[in-house]
């Protein structure tokens, strides 16, 4: 069920249908330094699932992406794995009052998991802030719905939403995000934030991993609000 990318870090892709499109989710898995799994957009927790998760460790902490859809079944891992310590991005907490969050991400990471993870806030927009991850061992950067990657081997759907949202074989935001930005200032010091990192893979929230060349990629999918910062 899990994908090997690399040292202490796999993926889970699966189905996501959102607003009558399909659009895919993709899950994050690392495994951290000190022992057991810091899992980011957790996947439906099949048995099949969980074996493998175990077999890796046992699931420690749970993160979501955003408020979005970063917290679909995290009730499932609350029940599996009771000592593991769910987190909530900003405003998911009043949006899912069923789960008791244990902490509220920001752009500091914990110290359980900044030795391999580090985190940062991406603020700035009308209604969505994402916090965003970077997998230092793997220099891969983890990003929600910031960061859409579609590529030719996605289902036609959302190659079609792709192309209408300026996402098509690009890492950035759909153009409806785009048009929703409250600060663009704000936004660009996230994403320099972003950029400062040493990162070369990116696994987007939707679409396909980009497995190299990812910080020309984002460069390029943000040229519209880097572009700003002359202004
Ligand atoms: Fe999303």
């Amino acid at each position: 069920m899990l994908t090997d990318l690399d040292t202490d870090l796999w993926i889970r892709e699966e189905p996501l249908r959102f607003f009558g499109l399909e659009i895919g989710r993709i899950m994050t898995v690392v495994r951290l330094s000190s022992g057991g799994l810091f899992v980011q957009s957790p996947a439906r927790l099949t048995p099949e699932l969980k074996r493998e998760l175990d077999a890796l460790g046992g699931v420690r902490f749970v993160a979501p992406a955003s408020k979005l859809h970063g917290h679909l079944h995290m009730e499932q891992y609350r029940d599996a794995y009771p000592d593991a310590e769910l987190l909530a991005a900003p405003g998911l907490a009043s949006r899912r009052s069923d789960l008791a969050f244990d902490s509220l991400l920001g752009s500091v990471p914990d110290p359980r998991w900044s030795a391999d993870v580090d985190q940062t806030a991406i603020a700035g927009h009308r209604w969505l802030t994402e916090i965003a991850f970077f997998h230092r061992p793997s220099r891969t950067l983890i990003l929600g719905d910031v960061g859409y990657h579609v590529t030719p081997e996605a289902p036609l759907s959302l190659r079609l939403l792709g192309r209408a949202t300026g996402v098509y074989e690009r890492v950035g935001p759909p153009v409806d995000f785009r048009l929703t930005v409250a600060n663009e200032a704000t936004l660009c010091r996230s994403i320099r934030e972003v950029l400062a990192w040493d990162f070369d893979r990116v696994i987007p929230g939707h679409g396909s991993v980009l497995e190299s060349g990812g910080r020309e990629a984002v460069l390029d999918g943000f040229d519209w609000l880097l572009r700003t910062e002359e202004k």
